[in-house]
């Protein structure tokens, strides 16, 4: 196995059918192996710095429906809210004086939203806090609505693929969604001069390792700037409630995996992976992450924007919580940076 991983640390890519064997026949020394030397890759390029983005989720309410998702449009059971324009810019006030040089919109797909009214909120953020990064995480859109958001001065985009696989993605989600639009909706992103993010869960259900080879092929196609991927985690009120949760260990294998990759992107250590490990941010660091994205929602809210079960830092001012991931960061030898953190050159 050592060759294998010394093979795509060097040549930055191996075949689909050398992926599964990777995945499939690593054993516990060739794990510490692979991670030991993402971990080396991420320091090359960005040294001990871990750059933070400040999440805002603006909305649950959401049209789609997918399974796995605790805030998809069937569960009842959600408690729905919006933020106001005003509400966000005081999440990014906040964010500011705490340091936070990226500011992150995420929320469920949410018709109330207009394009006018993003637009609107983008160009208010960017006029205040032009020395910042906006990033939008709000699913799939126009490709007129891309380019709006662009011109309007929105900087990054994040939108998880899910899965490259069809058959997977059509496990994953009703039959109004599709592989094929999410994959347009990233190359349309990437065409308009985003700093494009994909990304998937680890462990969600029928996942096999094949599905993961595929996502790791597409991945080095799109060539995005950032990747996201934390374990599927189960909501109770979601058709996905009774599956097992994926795992921490696969999914800090992935992670090194792909800093191999694409040495120079940006890879978050997930707030899911802190959920199921307590030290799993700090793990995700240490096999190659290098952005923490903690939340900058007003508190009250934060329990309402449920993905998964038990879901971390819902009960903590941002203050609070960004004391605390300094001093997490701290402790392993790295340091947090007051930066917007753009993609390195390779
Ligand atoms: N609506 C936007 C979109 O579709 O990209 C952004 C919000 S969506 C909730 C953000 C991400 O949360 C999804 O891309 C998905 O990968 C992740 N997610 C949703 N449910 C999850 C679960 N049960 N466990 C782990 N991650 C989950
Ligand atoms: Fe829309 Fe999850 S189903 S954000």
């Amino acid at each position: 196995m050592r060759e294998l991983i010394e093979q795509l640390a060097s040549k930055r890519q191996l075949e689909k059918k050398d992926y599964i064997r990777l995945l499939e026949q690593l054993n516990e020394e060739d794990e510490q192996y692979l991670r030991e030397l993402a971990k080396q890759k991420a320091i090359e390029y960005y040294g001990k710095d871990v750059y933070v983005r400040g999440l805002i989720e603006y909305t649950n309410f959401c049209k789609n429906d997918c399974y796995y998702c605790g805030i998809r449009k069937s569960n009842s059971n959600a408690m729905r809210y919006r933020l106001t324009k005003e509400e966000i810019l005081a999440c990014c006030k906040e964010g500011y004086e705490l340091g936070f040089r990226t500011f992150v919109l995420q929320g469920g797909e949410d018709g109330f939203f207009t394009d006018d009214k993003i637009e609107d909120i983008i160009w208010a953020i960017k006029k205040e806090y032009s020395d910042c990064a906006l990033t939008l995480s709000i699913g799939e859109r126009s490709y007129e609505a891309y380019k709006r958001f662009y011109d309007a001065g929105a900087d990054r985009y994040l939108l998880r693929h899910e899965t490259a696989d069809e058959l997977h993605y059509e496990k994953l989600h009703p039959s109004n969604l599709s592989l094929r639009t999410r994959k347009e909706c990233l190359y349309q992103l990437k065409e308009i001069g985003y700093q494009v993010g994909c990304g998937f869960m680890v462990g969600s259900p029928f996942q096999t390792i094949e599905n993961l080879a595929k996502d790791l092929v597409f991945i080095k196609e799109l060539s995005p700037h950032m990747v996201g991927i934390g374990p599927f985690i189960s909501h109770k009120d979601t058709p996905f409630k009774d599956y097992e949760n994926g795992l921490v260990s696969l999914t800090l294998n992935l992670i090194a995996i792909i800093r191999l990759m694409l040495p120079n992107i940006l890879i978050p250590a997930t707030t899911a992976l802190g959920t199921l490990d307590k030290m799993g941010r700090e793990k995700g660091i240490l096999a190659g992450a290098n952005v923490l994205m903690p939340n900058l929602s007003p508190v009250s809210v934060r329990k309402k924007y449920m993905l998964y079960d038990n879901k971390i830092c819902t009960g903590d001012e941002a203050a609070q919580c960004r004391q605390c991931l300094n001093q997490r960061i701290e402790r392993i030898g790295y340091h947090i940076v007051t930066e917007r953190g753009d993609c390195k050159a390779l």
